[in-house]
């Protein structure tokens, strides 16, 4: 694996929650903790859990805002940021909404799902980085009035159409594609490392289980946590740095 890093030209990166995990970032699969065990994302995390409890949603993403603003990303993060330098070019997509790769360093990141930074207005679809918290639930447009949603796709939401061409088009340009800490459950992300593997790209999974991994041709799997992985990698690929 780490000739193939070392040898690259053209690096492709997809990341999922387990790339946050070891920042204390719960993912998707595991089961809500506290206040919120009594939900599951999917009840949460749809137009239709926001037209029915607008309140609701925008405290458990405030909640979700506030648990991120108080961690640091961790050794993976830093790693991705670190490979920017040492490949020629690198892609990185993420379908976290936490903003890490962002905070990490990481330049061209392609953020598939939104970000818990920003929001937009429920009616004209603005997107705004900052707004003016008065104590309601949630805070009103300033210029319609109308309730701010969260930037993020909700489930039975379109990806933003711009985020999405870019990453597949990442995907099919690549001969290398790293797929770190994803369950590869939601589509269209999930498609995207078997389209760098029809295209020619070698396939490097990087996940804690090989539980619901695809294998097959040109796709290896390096089990472990990421933080631990992706630092051993870089370290095997370029041992002089
Ligand atoms: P999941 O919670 O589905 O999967 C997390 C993956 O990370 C699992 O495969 C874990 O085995 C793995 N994992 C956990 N800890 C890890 C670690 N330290 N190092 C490496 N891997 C680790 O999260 P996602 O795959 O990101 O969509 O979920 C994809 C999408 O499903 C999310 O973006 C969200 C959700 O519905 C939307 O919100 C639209």
């Amino acid at each position: 694996m780490a000739e193939h890093l070392r040898h690259a030209r053209r690096v492709t990166v997809l990341t999922g929650a387990g790339i946050s995990a070891e920042s204390g970032v719960p993912t998707f699969r595991d089961a809500l903790t506290g206040l919120w065990a009594q939900y599951r994302a999917e009840e949460l995390a749809t137009p239709e859990a926001f037209a029915r409890n607008p309140a609701l949603v925008w405290d458990w993403y405030r909640m979700r805002r506030e648990l991120v603003a108080g961690i640091q990303p961790n050794p993976g993060h830093r790693a991705l940021r670190a490979l920017e330098e040492w490949v020629p070019d690198l892609v990185l997509i993420t379908q976290n909404v936490d903003g890490l790769h962002r905070r990490a360093g990481s330049s061209r990141v392609i953020e598939l799902h939104g970000s818990l930074e920003r929001a937009r207005c429920s009616r004209e679809n603005t997107v705004f980085e900052s707004w003016d918290e008065t104590g309601e639930a949630p805070p009103r447009c300033r210029a319609c009035g109308a309730p701010l949603r969260p930037d993020v796709v909700w489930f039975g939401e379109l990806l933003p159409p711009e985020a999405l061409r870019a990453a597949e088009r990442a995907a099919r340009n690549c001969d290398l594609f790293l797929s770190i800490g994803t369950s590869n459950l939601v589509e269209p992300a999930a498609s995207l490392p078997w389209r760098a593997a029809a295209g020619g790209a070698e396939v490097v999974v990087i996940n804690v289980t090989m539980e619901g991994q695809r294998s097959g041709p040109g796709i290896h799997h390096l089990i472990g946590p990421a933080g631990e992985v992706l630092p051993a990698l870089l370290q095997a690929a370029w041992p002089a740095r």
